[in-house]
């Protein structure tokens, strides 16, 4: 491995046990995470993405979900094959996620000081009880939630979206991981609030030096935060280049059409005709 990447993803293949039997999601995904770089894993809904960052968790349903091949190499050790034990140490001290949905993540019946210090518990055993406050408080600030030492005693409803999702970065952060997978954490977000958390992420990798997973079927975000991307389509991954490369000399047809679903602020607005939704019907993975 490059010792500039990470996280390398190789030949993946993920499938689900259903009531027709077995059904391959994943067809040989590979990609590369570089140290301090942020991967885009960008592609529409159904293909595959969060399927992907499950698999690299450890986290897919079980006994239906499983990485039938492929390896997930990281520190030198296939993440695939790695004990549950093991991996559920490198859960939040190594690689971390976040989703699209903070409310779901966050548990309503608690406050957001009791449910960051837990996290401090599991993951920051050698901090004292005091310390875990200043601590917990200390994140908040970091991601410029206002006033965090009120904001330790109130409960996930009395948040906005975006602060929820401040708090889920915080406790994601807290643990300081190697990887963060972001699975389109902004998508639920008005644009602005969007915008102020992209800035957020950006600023808090420079200064954290970790390596980013952004999942998102935004190419407007992708402009913002991604350093790579890889295009994802019905399971596989069509097309790898750095991001200037994406936007400038896009190679696979399936990149040039996401591409033109992009409105151009330039010229006149694209004609609808132009936008074709994918067809999956010849992809038999693609249900409902
Ligand atoms: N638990 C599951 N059981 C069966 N199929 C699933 C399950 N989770 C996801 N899939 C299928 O895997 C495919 C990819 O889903 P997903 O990774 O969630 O897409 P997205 O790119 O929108 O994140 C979809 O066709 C979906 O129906
Ligand atoms: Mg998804």
């Amino acid at each position: 491995m490059m010792n500039d990447v990470v996280l390398s993803v190789r030949n993946l293949e993920t499938e689900f046990l259903t009531d027709n039997g077995p059904v391959k999601v994943l067809h040989g995904v590979s990609f590369d995470v570089k140290k301090g770089k942020t991967l885009g894993l960008v592609g529409e809904s159904g293909c595959g993405k969060s399927v992907t960052s499950m698999s690299i968790m450890g986290l897919l349903p079980k006994p239906y979900g499983n990485v039938v091949s492929g390896e997930i190499i990281y520190r030198n050790k296939d993440l695939v094959t790695l004990p549950a034990s093991e991996m559920y140490e490198m859960r939040g001290n190594n690689i971390a996620i976040i989703f699209q949905d903070p409310m779901t993540a966050l548990n309503p019946v608690h406050t957001i000081g009791k449910q960051l210090m837990e996290v401090l518990e599991l993951h920051r055993p050698e901090l004292a009880k005091k310390e875990r406050r200043q601590y917990a408080l200390e994140m908040l600030d970091k991601v410029k939630i206002p006033m965090p030492e009120k904001r330790l005693d109130e409960y996930p409803h009395n948040l906005s979206g975006g602060m929820r999702q401040r708090v889920m970065i915080a406790m994601a952060l807290a643990c300081k991981p190697d990887i963060l997978i972001c699975d389109e954490p902004t998508t639920a977000l008005d644009v602005t609030v969007q915008a102020s958390i992209l800035e957020l992420m950006n600023d808090l990798q420079e200064e954290t030096g970790m390596s980013m997973i952004f999942i998102t079927h935004d190419l407007g975000v992708v402009a913002e935060v991604c350093d790579d991307v890889a295009v994802m389509y019905a399971g596989k991954i069509v097309e790898k280049a750095d991001v200037f490369d994406i936007f400038d000399n896009p190679q696979h047809p399936y990149t040039k059409r996401l591409l033109g679903f992009m409105p151009d602020l330039d010229s006149e607005p694209k004609q609808l005709i132009d936008i074709k939704p994918v067809d999956v019907t010849e992809f038999p993975e693609f249900r409902g």
